[in-house]
């Protein structure tokens, strides 16, 4: 059967990271994988055509969809917009319309780039953990949420965080599967200290390790767990958190594996169904100029052929093409470093295509 991957390229340097990803795809195309590519209009391009973040098109065909690549979206253009229409409510919108609560973050450093990270290389290197953020409940989506005028007429605003058991023990559940395929351990990261619904977050972890005999799990407040990301990051190996902590925290990670343009990610939904995006943002200030690093997208990619394609050997081919294109010293201007040689986005795409 054929399946139906949506490609939604978004804004900024989303289209030019996302054409280097699908040069890929048509290459395994072109080899037998059975795909079907379908582009449409996500965040401030959307808004542009159709006065929306998320035309109803959009979330139609990623409804169908087998899986989606996303760019990226977002730019000093839309700011002003009322935050309704802002294309980053076009993504929140996706991922909850989808239900794709499990976002996956791995950080994985490779060797060849321990200079470009700003760690000593002796604290990065080796580096591989990986970042389960619950993405579709929290602080993100809780109601009530606004900007109120208070009687004495100050304006006042507020949002709400709040978990529900059953979304703590889905997105925990991932953390521990994903765990059990890798070393075994779960740090679970929350502020308990100060907030209730974390406190909950805490205790039902808790109550969901008795069924995983085989993973540790060890808790952490995320304050902690920032530090401790820069201090020491190879002591985690699975980290589970809520949607607002993984926002930050998986920021945090980027930079230990020397550039956020590195890192891939996806979000699942219970049945691997899934969108693959960039954890990096559409980077207005470098859009179009055919400089910004498509290798994160292009690990998406990988990831998209290992989750939802059932496609491991093709995801290891791009894996490894990444791998081989870093090793000949290629380098798009985030990760260059002296003696290195200098790629724009394109030549980049088309060296990791060489290396297939
Ligand atoms: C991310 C981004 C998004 C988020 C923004 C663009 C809405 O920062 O995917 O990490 O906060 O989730
Ligand atoms: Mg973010």
């Amino acid at each position: 059967m054929t399946k139906k991957i949506v490609v939604l390229p978004g804004d900024g340097i989303g289209p030019e990271i996302v054409a280097e990803a699908v040069k890929i795809l048509e290459k395994f195309r072109e080899e037998g994988l059975n795909i079907n590519l379908e582009y449409g209009l996500i965040g401030g391009a959307a808004y542009d055509e159709t006065g929306t973040p998320l035309p109803a098109e959009t979330l139609e065909m990623s409804k169908q969809a087998d899986a989606i690549l996303l760019g990226a979206v977002g730019g000093y253009k839309w700011e002003s917009l009322d935050i309704s229409v802002r294309p980053e409510k076009g993504l929140l919108g996706i991922r909850s319309e989808l239900n794709l609560f499990a976002n996956l973050r791995p950080a994985i450093l490779y060797p060849q780039l321990a200079d470009a990270s700003t760690l000593k290389p002796e604290v990065v290197a080796g580096l591989d953990l990986m970042i389960v953020r619950e993405l579709t409940g929290g602080i993100y989506f809780g109601q009530p949420r606004g900007i109120r005028t208070l009687d004495n007429g100050e304006k006042q605003g507020f949002n709400t965080l709040v978990y529900r058991e059953s979304e703590i023990n889905r997105i925990g559940k991932v953390a521990f599967d994903i765990a059990a395929k890798r070393q075994g351990r779960v740090c679970s990261v929350d502020k308990a200290n100060v907030l209730e619904s974390t406190e909950l977050w805490r205790e039902t972890m808790t109550t969901l390790s008795k069924s995983y005999p085989d993973i540790e799990l060890s808790h952490m407040y995320v304050d902690n767990a920032a530090m401790q990301l820069v201090r020491a990051p190879k002591q985690f190996d699975v980290m589970v958190t809520t949607n607002m902590f993984g926002d930050i925290l998986s920021d945090c990670a980027s930079m230990l594996t020397g550039s956020i343009g590195m890192l891939p990610s996806a979000s699942l939904d219970e049945n691997s169904k899934g969108m693959y995006e960039p954890i990096h943002g559409s980077a207005p200030d470098i859009a179009g100029q055919n400089i910004a690093n498509p290798l994160a997208t292009i690990l998406s990619a990988a990831m998209m052929l290992r989750y939802t394609l059932d496609e491991a050997s093709m995801a290891d081919r791009i894996e490894k093409a990444v791998s081989k294109v870093l090793d000949d010293g290629l380098r798009t201007a985030d990760i260059y470093s002296a003696g290195m040689t200098k790629v724009s986005t394109s030549e980049m795409g088309d060296a990791v295509l060489a290396a297939l």
